[in-house]
């Protein structure tokens, strides 16, 4: 039979539009309507033993759902109250941080003895803590004219630094850094900053420590 253009015009018109009706199988772009619709699987869900829908249960029970899609349903205001929560917990900690450590910046440096010159000799070194007990730090003595101090924890990861003193430096074994041993200058190897230094007063033949100073260069 020839081909009727006015016949298919009508032909197109009677298709059903709705994307998976019966006649359009095949046809680019066509999908089930219900395609991205969530499934509920009914194994899924729990009726409340009265049998009314969720809607008209009591609160607790809405609360504590015990089927599977309402209670992986999240709630526009329980994700703003959620959001706002971690945002305040978030905001709270920082300021509590900040707190600490203003109060910490005030507070003046302990002064602690650290030894007396008789208990490092030239070319040796004495180690003790400060300011904190887990702040462990090295006094040393090159010369007889010289003393000076250094935290122990090298600025790269923090591993304990030892000192070298024929070669004049303070090494770091964990990744070959190294360190002036008079200046704590950072001199090869992975450390970015120096160590920080602690000062020192020399009374009679005691030394104290009176406070830390941090470096970046
Ligand atoms: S921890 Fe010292 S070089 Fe890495």
């Amino acid at each position: 039979m020839p081909d009727d253009p006015q016949r298919r015009f009508e032909q197109d018109r009677a298709l059903d539009a709705r994307l998976d009706a019966p006649g359009r199988e095949g046809l680019t772009g066509t999908a089930r309507s219900d395609v991205y619709a969530p499934t509920r699987d009914p194994d899924d869900v729990t009726v409340a033993p009265d049998g009314r829908p969720m809607g008209e249960q009591p609160q607790w029970r809405q609360d504590f759902p015990i089927d599977w899609p309402q209670d992986q349903y999240v709630a526009r205001r329980d994700l703003a109250k959620f959001l706002v929560l971690t945002s305040g917990a978030f905001v709270a900690g920082q300021a509590w941080i900040a707190a600490q450590h203003l109060v910490r910046a005030r507070r003046a440096p302990p002064r602690v003895r650290v030894a007396s010159l008789a208990e490092v000799p030239v070319g040796t070194a004495k180690m003790f803590r400060y300011p904190g007990d887990h702040d462990a730090c090295l006094l040393l003595r090159p010369d007889a004219d010289t003393l000076v101090a250094f935290s122990q924890a090298c600025t790269h990861l923090s591993c304990a630094v030892v000192p070298d003193f024929a070669g004049g430096t303070l090494v770091c074994p964990c990744h070959h850094g190294y360190f002036e041993l008079r200046t704590g200058r950072n001199i090869a190897g992975p450390p970015p900053r120096p160590l920080p230094r602690v000062e020192l007063e020399l009374v009679g033949d005691e030394v104290y420590a009176v406070g830390v100073t941090a470096r970046t260069v």
